[in-house]
């Protein structure tokens, strides 16, 4: 067989081995057997100078001419090869794009939380600054003993407070902030404290052993009641929207002279009467007055030069309130089901 034969043989064998190479090391794995190093061409091409002279030219010609072909064929094939690859790993990462999406389930914020924010904000509008909530496990003296109580006060019975021991308590009021704001602090000062407080209580839908204030105190010359009643109205506005109506009624507190409960308008009935409000058209949310002079006193304040009002509302009341939750309970419980309608 003639060197040009053998030369088409290989050509065609070539060819015929890329056709049926169908991945990229298959197409690799031919050019390696005919254009490699040791390669099938590669030897032919190095065998030319044993043949006789005048077989040379139209042999080496034609060689290289396959050599051009293959490696031609070669490119195209592996072009071909990869496309394909692309599409067969495209296939098998298919998305199904009208599948439903995986659910995520985000965590929300508390109501108790909530209300607490509008609150500081509120109040920081009117000028509050809003102090970290003090401790929970909290002193006689500054839970009761500075605030003016008289010995046979029902709210030192252990009935109704949690005693540690004689002398410490899980306070039972945001108030025992008052006089320990105070004593770090010189007049004048207006100042809000969010925090949890504890009492011995039958729990009801309304009472909790452990719920939430927030106290707001301001002592500055010359205060009225009248800024107090303009605060807590401002504060209502804002809690519960622009119609609402505030009232204060005589009540009380050994710490205020005079004090008053602090009521609102029912937002659902808007002081119609209805189940929330027990038919009155009120919500009762904390109490208020001007504090007594005998805590100004107990914190070394002037009082010939400063005097002040106090007030400590009831941050579950609000929650209750503003989202109609029928059941101070469902407030601490965080069962899932409640706690994502907010
Ligand atoms: C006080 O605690 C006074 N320290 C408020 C005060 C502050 C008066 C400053 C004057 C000056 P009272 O016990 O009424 O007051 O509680 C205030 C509010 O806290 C109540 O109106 C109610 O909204 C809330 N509260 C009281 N006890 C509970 C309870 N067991 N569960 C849920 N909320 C309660």
């Amino acid at each position: 067989m003639s060197v040009l034969e053998d030369l088409e043989t290989l050509h065609r064998e070539a060819e015929g081995r890329l056709a049926a190479a169908h991945t990229l090391a298959e197409v690799d794995q031919v050019r390696i057997d005919y254009l490699g190093r040791k390669g099938a061409l590669t030897a032919m091409l190095r065998g030319m100078g044993a043949l006789p002279p005048e077989q040379r030219p139209a042999a080496g010609k034609r060689a290289n001419e396959v050599r051009a072909a293959l490696e031609a064929a070669l490119e195209r094939r592996q072009n071909e090869v990869a496309a394909e690859e692309t599409l067969t790993r495209l296939e098998a990462e298919r998305l199904d794009v009208t599948l439903p999406g995986r659910h995520w389930r985000l965590g929300g914020r508390h109501p108790i939380e909530i209300v607490l924010a509008d609150a500081r904000a509120s109040l920081v509008g009117m000028g509050f600054e809003v102090l970290d909530s003090g401790p929970e496990v909290e002193t006689f003296r500054y839970n009761f003993g500075v605030l003016n109580y008289p010995e046979d006060h029902p709210a030192l019975d252990e009935q109704d407070t949690f005693y540690i021991t004689d002398e410490v308590l899980l306070r039972t009021q945001t108030s025992g902030m008052q006089v320990r704001t105070m004593e770090r602090r010189q007049p004048p000062l207006k100042v809000a404290v969010p925090g949890r407080c504890y009492r011995r209580e039958v729990v009801t839908a309304t009472h909790s052993h452990t719920f939430h204030q927030v106290e707001g105190f301001l002592v500055d010359r010359h205060v009225t009641f009248g800024d107090l009643y303009g605060t807590l109205a401002q504060f209502a506005r804002d809690m519960f929207g622009p119609d609402t109506r505030v009232r204060l009624r005589p009540d009380y507190f050994p710490f205020t002279e005079p004090s008053a409960d602090y009521s609102v308008t029912c937002t659902f009935c808007h002081g119609g009467g209805c189940r929330l409000c027990k038919e009155s058209g009120w919500i009762e949310l904390g109490g208020c007055g001007m504090i007594h002079p005998h805590v100004l006193q107990n914190a070394g304040y002037d009082t010939e030069v400063w005097n002040g009002y106090a007030f400590g509302l009831g941050v579950d009341r609000i929650a209750q309130v503003r989202y109609g939750i029928n059941d101070i309970r469902l407030l601490a419980e965080n069962d899932m089901q409640f706690l994502e309608q907010f």
